[in-house]
């Protein structure tokens, strides 16, 4: 069941996705060579106890840690780790969710520790190109699976594998609400978007394949079943009377 919701809600979701930008800003700006993800996770639950809000992920389905690092051929749910430090030419995504006053913000981006390759460059620009290309589909009476269509028609000429087994989802009291999200072309999702839904746009891309393992050591690191680099970026959107409202951008 999809949850519309009303005007205090919406307020509530703007609330949270304004901490969630906050708070990736701040985590991001202490990404340097030398610095494991253990200390930005710190860094995160802290700076997120501070303004009153709580780390989605913690405990979250059993997840142990308050962020997600996701450090160059790992797609997602990367664990922070003292083990896993910043080197000269990584790229990491950085994936944070809170809980503030019951509503749920969620983001994500790369990050470049020093200078990368020109391929995780160009994986970079057009992984978050794509994120957009997905966001402007959405409006009233366009379909979910449009966000999708978009994406894929963007990126496969290029010769991205675009991850298939994790979605973008709705969003709200909820960390993940209906419905999913694809960022691949001709999925089913065909429900039509209409205003006071909020879900996320999260397109996970692979410089090779599309296809992913999970981990069965530590129940959740997702890698690129090739070894290939992997990039995402990720936006908590809302759908209003003639558009969208990015709920996790901190030039709103
Ligand atoms: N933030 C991720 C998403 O975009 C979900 C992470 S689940 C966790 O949906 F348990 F790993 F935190
Ligand atoms: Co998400
Ligand atoms: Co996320």
């Amino acid at each position: 069941m999809i949850h519309i919701k009303n005007s205090k809600e919406i307020q509530r979701m703007r609330d949270a996705g304004r901490l969630a930008a906050e708070l990736l800003q701040e985590t991001g700006a202490r990404v340097k060579p030398g610095v494991s993800t253990l200390e930005l996770n710190d860094f995160a639950e802290s700076f997120t106890r501070k303004h009153g809000a709580v780390s989605a992920p913690l405990n979250y389905k059993g997840f142990p840690k308050s962020i997600c690092t996701s450090i160059n051929n790992v797609v997602c749910h990367g664990i922070p780790s003292s083990a896993d430090v910043l080197k000269e030419g990584d790229i990491m995504n950085i994936d944070v969710t809170v809980i503030y006053h019951e509503y749920h913000g969620d983001t994500s981006r790369m990050f470049k520790v020093g200078s990368v390759s020109p391929e995780a460059e160009q994986l970079i620009a057009d992984t978050e190109e794509s994120m957009w290309v997905g966001i402007r589909t959405v409006k009233p009476n366009n379909r979910i699976s449009d966000v999708g269509e978009a994406i894929d028609a963007f990126l496969t000429p290029k010769g991205y594998g675009i991850v298939r087994d994790l979605t973008g989802h709705g969003i709200g009291k909820n960390f993940h609400e209906d419905p999913p999200v694809p960022h691949y072309r001709q999925n089913q999702v065909r429900t039509r978007m209409q205003p006071g839904m909020t879900f996320t746009v999260e397109p996970m891309v692979n410089r090779g394949t599309w296809k992913v393992n999970f981990s069965k050591e530590d129940g959740w690191t997702v890698t690129t079943a090739d070894g290939s680099l992997s990039a995402q970026f990720e936006h908590t959107v809302l759908v209003t009377d003639d558009g969208f409202e990015v709920l996790t951008r901190l030039e709103n």
